[in-house]
């Protein structure tokens, strides 16, 4: 009788020694999952010995699942290491370490929108992350923008790499590349600013910000800004106090891609003193 060749094929496949098929197919059955509940099995049998079912499909995407994430964490917190290798400031300051969206007190409507934009950004990061979106927070000091930003990297960490630096640092860490001992250059700092999947950038706007001072962030912001990489900006400037300070062109490209919270209440600082008494 003639054999298709698909048939031919499969024979050789199968027929390595003597009779016995090193494959053979044994047939469906009910399997239950304690997790998944009941799933389609598949049977083989290898060599004429040796059973093997297939396992419960859901459990398998949730393991490949997994995997990927502990591996995507394993590399955000790599990256972490390398840059806070390079930074003074840690990803997240010690003094807003355990500063949460939990115990950010939102007591008047104003610091419950800001509060709500603020962690519904970090909620949705993934997509900030694609879209290279960001937001400003705008306010006087002691209204909580630092609370609110260290809240977001805790909040993304470790599935993303995010850092937490002042501009001031920002362009101290670069002006500190021009030394002739410098350990590292001008081009691996700014890579490392232009790169990292959040940065928060705070005290914008403390000092006067000089024209080289303005051309360091400049760089920084245009990389960030033509890459879509999203940033955070923390000031106590109001629009056009922010726009003399970063420059006209690093105010446009923020404007453009982000989201403007004021924070126009009083300062915390006064009730977090009695609070601690
Ligand atoms: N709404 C709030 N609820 C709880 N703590 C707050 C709130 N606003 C500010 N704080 C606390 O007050 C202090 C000053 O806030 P901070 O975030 O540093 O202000 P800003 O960065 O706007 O100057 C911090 O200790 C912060 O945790
Ligand atoms: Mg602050
Ligand atoms: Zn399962």
């Amino acid at each position: 009788m003639a054999h298709s060749h698909d048939d031919f094929a499969a024979s050789v496949a199968v027929r390595i020694s003597g009779d016995v098929p090193l494959v053979q197919a044994i047939g469906e059955c009910k399997a239950d999952c304690a997790t998944h509940g009941i799933y389609i099995a598949s049977g083989a049998r290898y060599m004429g010995k040796r059973e093997v079912w297939t396992g419960c499909p859901d459990c398998k995407e949730a393991q490949a699942a997994a995997e990927l994430h502990a591996e995507a964490q394993q590399k955000a917190q790599a990256a972490r290491q390398r840059i806070e290798a390079m930074v003074e400031d840690a990803a997240v300051p010690a003094r807003f370490i355990g500063r949460t969206f939990e115990n950010y007190k939102a007591a008047t409507q104003g610091q419950q929108a800001a509060k709500q934009i603020v962690q519904s950004y970090a909620e949705d990061f993934a997509g900030h992350l694609k879209r290279g979106t960001g937001l400003i927070l705008s306010g006087l000091p002691g209204t909580g923008k630092s609370h609110l930003a260290a809240a977001v990297l805790q909040s993304i960490m470790p599935m993303h790499c995010g850092l937490y630096t002042t501009c001031m640092n920002v362009i101290r860490m670069v002006r500190g590349t021009w030394r002739k001992d410098s350990d590292k250059s001008e081009a691996q700092v700014l890579h490392m600013l232009g790169t990292v999947p959040l940065l928060v950038l705070d005290e914008i706007g403390v000092q006067y910000g000089t024209d080289g001072e303005q051309t360091i962030l400049f760089d920084v912001l245009d990389r960030r800004y033509r890459d879509m990489m999203p940033t955070i900006l923390l000031t106590n400037q109001a629009k056009q106090g922010l726009k003399d300070f970063i420059g006209e062109r690093s105010f446009d490209r923020m404007a453009e891609t982000s989201r403007w919270v004021s924070f126009d209440w009083e300062s915390y600082r006064p009730t977090a003193r009695k609070e601690a008494a």
